[in-house]
């Protein structure tokens, strides 16, 4: 099958969503999903998004937050942009039919999360990414413009280099070939433009609140097509998930720090205010790395969000789903603190891409948790995310019809199909799966919260052997979506690693017992990484 659009979108989170419908007003969209439209990370962000919004506060202080909690490693250049940006975002959001919680009063009820100096956050009760989903989901569908594929997982993208068997240098994005999970066959995707919105890589450790998809496909097949990639060491741990064994790292979202709720030790000990002068709402890396500390010093599995204070009645009005999803596994955070501990949230790193979200491979943008924007620096500020997904799809689609206009683009349409070669069907799905978690468990354990060169140079050895194996798999069996997916997390794993042994510092999420403080002179700046033709 091959399928010619005028713009080509992978991924359908907040930033892949927003930008088709912006370009959809000038061409044909064609939209990839991996599974159904809806199944994203998106859609299960609680907390909500950043945005300037009251007299009391103001641009100036929503940079200086942004830049702290980033460990002064953002572009400063770029958080402007982002944050002043942020209320027209918002109106935007709920021009396309987005209701945020109001107060009797009808105002927007704003919440607060750590490392936020004002009320700032725009929210949904406790499901503010389900109901931004559902309206920018419901937009698309009636869009006539928009072609949706779900169950389409992009394998690699084409580029010219590739096309032609030469050397290109800037190389051109030319489209995807995709995985049909219905059919098993691959197509061709083919537009002068291509967008990756394919969201972050949790899926990478153990454990982690990120949704199944989280597998840095888009950063994967980047890598390997030659685009540049950045500050991978920067993965963001979450302090609060929920510790039962089976939740899976269900996300009990920081506003509930925001409201007022309490860290504590086994024994009722608060200990936050030995850490930070903002306690319980310091910075997440701040916090996650004294939970991980506490734990370990005490030798206790979690420790105990308390918020119990603020009442039932409260409770389950400002947290119905966190309340009911507690409740499910026998635990009443009305009247008992709930145990939690931290796990992947949040990939601060990505494809290294400019002010309007273009990589360093012509027609190709990469926008949302894909990207690496300078937004972010070291550590991601709560809920500035999902700002950054409508800001940048905003840039970029604004960019894709001024190229579009300009005719700057390269045809899709001498794309080879794909050649499965004489791959067949495996018979030894088994290495699929061992692969999965030994990639998983080996990054938790070498590559988590606290770091040391000795664990790195070890999880390295141990993925490239993986990588090895699943090199040789890959090319003798036909692809399924787990084998491609785990070939990617391998990816995203030798990148993270490499990102971490290259910084010789500690910085925001990048802790190393062997570099404990920050190097202002020699590593204030980005780690980049390329693949070698
Ligand atoms: C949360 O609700 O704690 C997640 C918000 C975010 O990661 O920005």
């Amino acid at each position: 099958m091959k399928v010619i659009s005028d713009f080509l979108v992978v991924g359908s989170g907040i930033a892949g969503l927003c930008y088709a419908l912006t370009v959809a007003e000038r061409g044909q969209v064609c939209l990839l999903t991996k599974r159904e439209i809806a199944t994203t990370a998106t859609r299960l962000a609680q907390g909500g998004i950043a945005a300037v919004a009251t007299t009391d506060d103001s641009f100036e202080q929503h940079i200086q937050d942004t830049m702290e909690a980033g460990a002064w490693l953002p572009d400063e250049k770029i958080v402007r942009i982002v944050v002043e940006n942020g209320p027209a975002a918002i109106e935007d959001l709920i021009s396309r039919g987005v209701n945020f919680s109001r107060k009797e009063d009808e105002s927007y009820d704003l919440t607060r999360e750590g490392g936020h100096s004002q009320r700032r956050i725009y929210h949904a009760k406790d499901e503010t990414g389900k109901e931004i989903e559902r309206a920018l989901v419901e937009a698309v569908r009636a869009h006539p413009n928009i072609t949706i594929y779900e169950n389409h997982v992009a394998v690699d993208l084409i580029t010219k280099a590739k096309v032609t068997r030469r050397r290109i240098k800037p190389d051109s994005c030319l489209g995807v070939y995709a995985l049909n999970q219905e059919t098993g066959l691959v197509g061709t995707f083919g537009a002068p433009i291509t967008v990756l919105a394919t969201g972050g890589a949790g899926k990478v450790y153990l454990y982690t609140c990120n949704p199944d998809i989280a597998t840095g496909d888009g950063i994967a097949m980047a890598y390997r097509a030659g685009a540049t990639i950045a500050n991978m060491e920067f993965m963001q741990f979450h302090p609060t998930t929920l510790y039962h064994p089976h939740a899976k790292s269900f996300l009990v979202s920081e506003a509930v720090r925001g409201e007022g709720a309490i860290l504590r030790r086994s024994d009722g000990t608060a200990f936050m205010e030995n850490y930070h002068p903002l306690k319980d709402l310091a910075p997440r890396d701040i916090v996650a790395r004294a939970i991980d500390y506490e734990m370990k010093m005490h030798g206790d599995d979690c420790v105990f969000l308390d918020i119990t204070h603020m009442g039932a009645d409260y409770i389950k009005d400002r947290f119905p789903y966190i309340h009911e999803t507690c409740l499910s596994y026998g635990i009443d955070m009305t009247q008992e603190p709930i145990p939690v501990v931290p796990a992947a949230h949040y990939l601060c790193g990505g494809i290294k891409v400019d002010s309007w979200g273009e990589t360093d491979i012509k027609n190709l943008f990469a926008i949302g948790e894909v990207a690496c924007t300078g937004l972010h620096g070291a550590n991601r500020l709560a809920s500035n995310s999902l700002l950054e997904g409508v800001v940048f799809a905003k840039r970029a689609a604004q960019r894709s019809l001024d190229l579009f206009a300009q005719k700057a683009t390269s045809s899709p349409l001498d794309i080879e199909p794909w050649d499965t070669g004489s791959a067949k069907d495996s018979d030894e799905e088994v290495v699929v799966a061992h692969n999965w978690d030994e990639i998983r468990l080996c990054m938790w354990n070498y590559v988590g919260i606290v770091r040391t060169d000795k664990r790195l140079i070890r999880a390295l050895r141990r993925v490239r052997m993986v990588q090895e194996e699943i090199t040789d798999y890959y090319w003798d069996f036909l692809i399924t979506s787990d084998l491609i997916e785990l070939r990617n997390i391998v990816t995203v794993a030798e990148l993270i690693i490499r990102c971490a042994l290259k910084r010789k510092e500690s910085r925001g999420l990048h802790y190393n017992l062997d570099y404990p403080e920050k190097d202002d002179i020699h590593w204030k700046q980005d780690t980049l990484i390329r693949k070698a033709f």
